[in-house]
């Protein structure tokens, strides 16, 4: 059902040495939803997460464990990260370690090509570096520690002492991109989202670009440079080339023809590692740049950014042992405007999931199939002569639909859910006036009945399709309900049709209903 058209989309790759927490649930679970929302409308769809292994800040983490590295990443990816993906219900169709021989050697190849076409030198650094950024921190982001750490300099995100860091290193010539990424931004407004971001991006470019340092040789936990082993590759050099390795960059050239380039999305601390450094890189290489990058917020937590090292972390499963992960992923989704900061509270989660799923959604959903069950033997009864109020469904859930195509197209899965939501308030809107139960009394006006019930229940339809990329087990037992499985699998429903009226046939069998978002016992 493919229609050509090639989407692939990235989350970061992540620090394994960090437990998960709700900050990278979040990036997870919205390049998931993307994901699945171009798979169903039969794009050509990739979706890659993974885990960035290298580096000083794993070597450290593995040595205060007494593990070699290797050791300790393995032990982490297993237990942590594979199972993040299940926890969140993530459908990626592959999954990245640096430490694979698959990406090593092309990180290798790709290095090489670049030092062949000129653009890597040797010269002597000294500068202070951040283990927790895994960066040498420019000017801007280096502050004056307090506490324990008065006297000394600090960075700005960790708030931890920076390493005074003298070595002969290889440089990257990323001060002649500039004019040509300016160029980028200026010709591809899209590149960098939001606005905010490509703000941001543009006026740090604009203020200079100054070489980067590619290699490392104090310590060896890394990839060697290929013509000089005493150095490894840079963490962040190694990592971003993981979304072209990832898809066959150096080896199957098919593959690589047919994914890339890559959409990324990234929370806003990596920004410019993925709009000012990666796309250089790709450029020197004579490959295509990013199709885009999206930044966005941080979660924040009392206030500030949600992290475990500063012990404010949440981990995902704390939140899907109680609401489920339909929830979290909802909650997430549509509570924070997608590219800004937002607050997690369990207040407001909770008095979120009540409202809007347990109260708006899974409550239009039971009690339609429920009185289906009742007025109709369970069976889906078809619909008369329609009024004006029926065909005001219609066209709510055709724009609604639209909308939301419209909204994911732009990465707003928030505006997405926003435009999905008008069909949930007016369906019950619409069921408040229509009173069914008024209806039933009545033997003359069974007709009525059944279009009422019938546009309830195939407005549940489009609901279903259009929130399966947000919430794929909820809908998935709403689809079996509404007896819609005589159309297919949900998975397999077109969701760029999901908002053509008609799709549930009439005579179909509804099949009772559990709630799908349970009373949640907050003790
Ligand atoms: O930076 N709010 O990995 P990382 C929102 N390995 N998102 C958050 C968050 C928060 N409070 N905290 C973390 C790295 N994230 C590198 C990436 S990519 C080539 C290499 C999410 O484990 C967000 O996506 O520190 C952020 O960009 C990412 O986790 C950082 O993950
Ligand atoms: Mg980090």
């Amino acid at each position: 059902m493919s229609n050509g058209r090639s989407f692939y989309i990235t989350t970061p790759i992540y620090y394994p040495s960090d437990l998960p927490h709700i900050g990278h649930g979040y990036t997870s679970v919205a390049v998931d939803a993307l994901a699945r929302w171009h798979r169903q409308a039969g794009d050509d769809t990739w979706m890659l997460t993974g885990t960035d292994e290298h580096g000083q800040k794993m070597l450290r983490a593995a040595a205060a464990n007494g593990v070699t590295p290797q050791e300790w990443v393995d032990r982490l990816v297993q237990e942590s990260w594979f199972p993040l993906l299940e926890t969140l219900d993530v459908a990626n169709d592959d999954f990245i370690r640096t430490t694979q021989p698959r990406h090593e050697e092309r990180v290798q190849q790709f290095v090489q090509a670049l030092y062949d076409r000129g653009y890597i030198y040797a010269g002597e650094y000294e500068a202070l570096y951040c283990v927790g950024c895994e960066e040498f921190k420019p000017e801007a982001e280096i502050v004056d520690g307090t506490g324990p750490f008065e006297g000394l300099k600090v960075c700005a995100i960790h708030s931890k002492p920076l390493e005074l860091l003298q070595e002969k290193n290889y440089f990257f010539k990323l001060s002649e991109f500039q004019d040509r990424l300016l160029e980028l931004y200026r010709d591809e407004p899209d590149f960098v989202r939001p606005e905010s971001a490509r703000n941001e991006v543009i006026s740090f470019v604009r203020s200079g670009l100054k070489d980067l340092s590619i290699s490392r040789s104090a310590f060896d936990w890394g990839i060697r440079v290929p013509w000089d082993d005493t150095h490894v590759i840079y963490v962040w050099v190694d990592a971003l080339l993981n979304y072209a390795t990832a898809v066959g960059y150096g080896t199957d050239p098919e593959q690589f023809a047919r994914r890339w380039p890559a959409y990324h999305v990234v929370g806003k601390d990596i920004l410019r590692f993925h709009a000012v450094i990666w796309p250089a890189m790709l450029m020197a290489a004579g490959l295509d740049v990013p199709r885009g990058v999206f930044a966005h917020g941080w979660l924040l937590v009392g206030g500030e950014k949600m992290s475990k090292s500063k012990l404010t972390g949440i981990a995902p499963q704390e939140i899907t042992d109680v609401f489920g992960s339909d929830a979290y992923r909802f909650y997430f989704l549509s509570a924070i405007a997608f590219g800004q900061d937002g607050s997690f509270s369990w207040e407001d989660l909770s008095a979120r999931y009540q409202a809007e799923l347990a109260n708006g959604f899974g409550n239009l959903a039971s009690r339609t199939v429920a009185m289906i069950e009742r007025y109709f033997d369970g069976v889906v009864p078809p619909s008369a002569e329609t009024t004006e109020a029926d065909e005001r469904i219609q066209r709510t859930v055709a724009d609604a639909a639209e909308a939301a195509d419209a909204a994911m197209e732009r990465f707003r899965p928030d505006e997405a859910i926003t435009a999905i939501w008008t069909i949930v308030d007016a369906l019950n809107g619409y069921i408040t006036e229509n009173e069914p139960w008024a209806l039933a009394k009545d033997d003359g006006r069974r007709a009525r009945l059944g279009t009422v019930l019938y546009t309830a229940a195939e407005g549940l339809r489009a609901l279903a399709v259009l929130l399966s990329p947000i919430m794929p087990a909820a809908t998935e037992k709403l689809w079996v309900a509404l007896g819609a499985d005589a159309l297919g699998r949900l998975v397999d429903q077109p969701l760029r049709e999901a908002g053509t009226w008609g799709g549930l046939r009439p005579g179909g069998s509804v099949n009772g209903l559990a709630p799908l978002f349970p009373r949640v016992d907050q003790s």
